[in-house]
């Protein structure tokens, strides 16, 4: 068994993804989470899919007692990947407090705890939402593209944890991170044992899709046709979240080896490819075979028209790049609706 590795938010979508990928490459994986956005049994999910059962703690990341405690019970942990946030952008423009209260507590408690444990490395789930809307000639957006001001108080606490991990870091803690900028994740495992499993009427694009595929909803509303693109919806780079998943784990054994060049990295991890909403919609219905009942509607408030990675710096330097196709990921995803049926759920 390789290192023990420190996975927050570990039975949400990305994280438990994560887990299993972490597992598969033979390390120790304690999970923590508060289970806001998720439920225990993703645990037993996991187990089914690896064989092997992650160590799980119910706790909160602003429990700086609590987490402490957690990390005196599994001595040893040698890095954490930190996924435990509030996540809905709508919902932080509403509620900000509870997303600088979340979203920034958690990382700082855990940046104060690991020297004191010997904790050292962190990987930091954070977004392309932190380029905003890159000018039309910074698209593919590189990392090197100007941070924009953020839209919402979601995407300001990425923007600003950021700046916390750069500012410990720089003032001579001991540790190093890895900054990891998602794109637009979607689909969900092979097994269809994992996915994304939204509380409520679904705001992301995909989970509203196959809702409305399976008859949970009654068609899904694109927000604009009237964008300045080649079909007037807006474009996203659709990342599949077993190849990112299987970024985390590159990232977690470049700080273990000690092979990073700066104590902060950052990486973009997105396919290079623009998708639009409406060509994503086509690619779900030829790939299932499922029609898809829409309609045209609204833009909606906040939205960015376009924006795609350039992942040549995560395939060049981390040695990883997207694999899976758009079909296939769409198929997944839409196993996974069609498993949440048969399980009851949804
Ligand atoms: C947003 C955030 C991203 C965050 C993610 C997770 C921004 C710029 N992006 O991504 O940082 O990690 O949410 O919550 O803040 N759409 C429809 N109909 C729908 C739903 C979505 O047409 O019913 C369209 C949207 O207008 C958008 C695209 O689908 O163009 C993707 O939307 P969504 O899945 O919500 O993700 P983002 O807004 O790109």
């Amino acid at each position: 068994m390789k290192e023990r590795i420190l996975v927050t938010g570990g039975t949400g979508y990305i994280g438990s993804h994560t887990v299993v990928e972490l597992q598969n490459a033979g390390y120790e994986v304690i999970i923590i989470d508060n289970l806001s956005n998720s439920s225990a049994d993703v645990v037993d999910n996991i187990e089914q899919v690896t064989g092997i059962r992650p160590a799980f703690e119910k706790l909160d990341c602003l429990d700086f007692a609590g987490l402490d405690a957690m990390f005196g019970k599994y001595k040893g942990i040698k890095a954490i990947i930190h996924f435990a946030a509030s996540k809905a952008v709508g919902e932080s423009v509403q509620k900000p407090l509870l997303y600088y209260r979340n979203n920034l507590g958690s990382l700082i408690n855990l940046l104060e705890l690991m020297p004191k444990h010997g904790v050292e490395g962190i990987v930091f789930s954070s977004s392309c939402t932190v380029y905003g809307q890159p000018d039309p000639e910074n698209l593919p957006v590189t990392e090197k593209a100007p941070i924009k001001k953020a839209e919402s108080p979601y995407g300001n606490t990425k923007q600003i944890n950021e700046e916390i991990i750069r500012d410990t870091i720089a003032s001579g803690a001991p540790i190093t991170s890895i900054l990891l900028r998602y794109f637009n994740p979607i689909g969900a495992h092979p097994t269809a044992l994992l996915g994304e499993l939204p509380n409520g009427v679904p705001q992301n694009l995909i989970p509203y899709l196959t809702q409305t595929a399976i008859g949970i909803r009654e068609k899904l509303t694109v927000f604009g046709d009237d964008y300045n693109t080649p079909d007037g919806s807006c474009i996203r780079d659709f990342i599949n979240v077993v190849d990112l998943a299987k970024a985390h784990v590159v990232a977690i054994d470049r700080i273990l080896s000690k092979k990073q060049k700066d104590k902060v990295e950052v990486f973009n991890i997105g396919t290079g490819r623009g998708l639009s909403v409406l060509e994503l919609i086509h690619a779900f219905e030829k790939a299932t075979g499922v029609k898809l009942n829409y309609e045209i509607g609204k833009r909606r408030a906040g939205d960015i028209e376009q924006v795609w990675a350039d992942p040549a710096l995560a395939n060049e330097e981390l040695g990883w790049k997207a694999e899976t196709s758009i079909e296939d990921t769409l198929r997944s995803a839409w196993n996974w609706q069609l498993k949440l049926r048969e399980r009851g759920i949804q």
